[in-house]
């Protein structure tokens, strides 16, 4: 079976792609490396001895995303290609409906064009909003979003739903990422954002790797047992997996389907600075800050349909996902430009 991997250059993408190899799919991906390097790739290669096809394309180039479904025949696409800053699309919202939303357009148009009909979204859990029960489960209805990076992957999900049920050829799977942090075992491979991140983990491991001076914990009055926010942090590589559990499920002619995928534990951010700290021996220094705007105070998961449906589940707990981290930052202090 061969798998179009859009984005595939990328944090989830890579390791998506090592899953896939190893579990003997054979892959293309197609990424414009506006967030990520060809690198990442390589390292795909070392880890797994396969080969993994690559072509530099944006999902806004229609004529090479035919060129590239024509020449193939793919059984199914994971679609990872978009941009996710959540800041930058508040300032930038015309690039990233462009970017995600017309180029998801030309995606599905080249799919349908060439017979794949077949597609996994990367969708995430910011479609709930401010979720109206704890834990999510799939049926809690979807919220306001509060950047346009949201809507684009709320927007999305219900464009790929409608055309599924106008043509039930197409199989379309949601998955509703939590929050993926952690790396390849082999320290080889891990999160590469680009300047200061955004993110809690990669900014933990970048104070730990003396890159940053602290961390600056975004409120510590919210509704939550220690009053900083509460989030489902799921290991990269089990999110890997369950890319490939939700092929499995493809290839039954699943019709429309959409499954949360995390681990179903909530971790406030003084709990992941704890667990750092311990699971890796670093000291983190820390200060209190205003809490950030558009943030929320809990967020995390009932992950029981994904265990039903697709048979998976998480297998890495905090203790590991903290220590994958920390050996990909150890290891690469400078991600992929080592
Ligand atoms: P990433 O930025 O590392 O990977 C995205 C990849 O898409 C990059 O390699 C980038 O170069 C590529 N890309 C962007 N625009 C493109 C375009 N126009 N044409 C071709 N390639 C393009 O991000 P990631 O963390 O690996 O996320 C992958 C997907 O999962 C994204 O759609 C993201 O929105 C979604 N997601 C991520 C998270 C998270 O916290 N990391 C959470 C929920 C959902
Ligand atoms: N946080 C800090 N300091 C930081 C960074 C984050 O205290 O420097 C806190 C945040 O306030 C939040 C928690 O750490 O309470 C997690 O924040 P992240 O930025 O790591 O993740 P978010 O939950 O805000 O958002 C992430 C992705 C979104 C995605 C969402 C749900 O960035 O794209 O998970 O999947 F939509």
């Amino acid at each position: 079976m061969k798998i179009l991997v859009t984005g595939g250059a990328g944090f989830i993408g890579s390791h998506t792609c090592v899953s896939l190899l190893e579990n003997g799919y054979d892959v293309l991906v197609y990424d414009n490396l506006s967030n990520s390097s060809e690198e990442s790739l390589r390292r795909v290669e070392k880890i797994t001895g396969k080969k993994v096809e690559f072509v530099k394309g944006d999902i806004l180039d229609k004529e090479k995303l035919n060129e590239v479904l024509s020449k193939d025949k793919f059984d199914a696409c994971i679609h990872f290609a978009g941009l996710k800053a959540v800041g930058e699309s508040v300032e930038k919202p015309w690039e990233y409906y462009q970017n995600n939303i017309a180029g998801t357009l030309n995606l599905v148009d080249a799919m349908r064009n060439n017979g794949c009909k077949s597609i996994i979204f990367s969708s995430s859990a910011t479609v709930y909003g401010d979720p109206a029960e704890i834990p999510i489960t799939e049926n809690c209805p979807k919220g306001t979003c509060t950047n346009p990076y949201g809507w684009t992957k709320s927007m999305l999900e219900q464009v790929l739903s409608d055309i599924q049920k106008a043509d039930n050829e197409w199989n379309v799977i949601l998955l509703r990422y939590f929050n993926p942090i952690g790396a390849h075992k082999s320290g080889t491979m891990g999160e590469n954002p680009n300047g200061i991140p955004n993110n809690l983990m990669p900014y933990i491991t970048q104070v730990a790797v003396g890159k940053l001076k602290e961390l600056g914990v975004f409120g510590d009055d919210y509704d939550t047992p220690d009053g900083t926010g509460v989030r489902d942090y799921i290991h990269v590589v089990d999110l890997a997996e369950g890319h490939v559990a939700a092929l499995k499920k493809i290839k039954e002619n699943c019709g429309l389907a959409i499954y949360n995928l995390g681990t179903g534990v909530g971790y406030s951010v003084l709990d992941i600075v704890k667990n750092f700290e311990e699971a890796n021996d670093i000291k983190i220094p820390y200060s209190i800050k205003p809490r950030r705007a558009g943030d929320i105070a809990a967020c995390y998961c009932d992950p029981s349909k994904a265990k039903a449906e697709l048979g998976w589940e998480a297998k890495n707990g905090i203790k590991e996902m903290c220590e994958d981290s920390w050996r990909w930052q150890k290891n690469n202090p400078n991600g992929y430009e080592n």
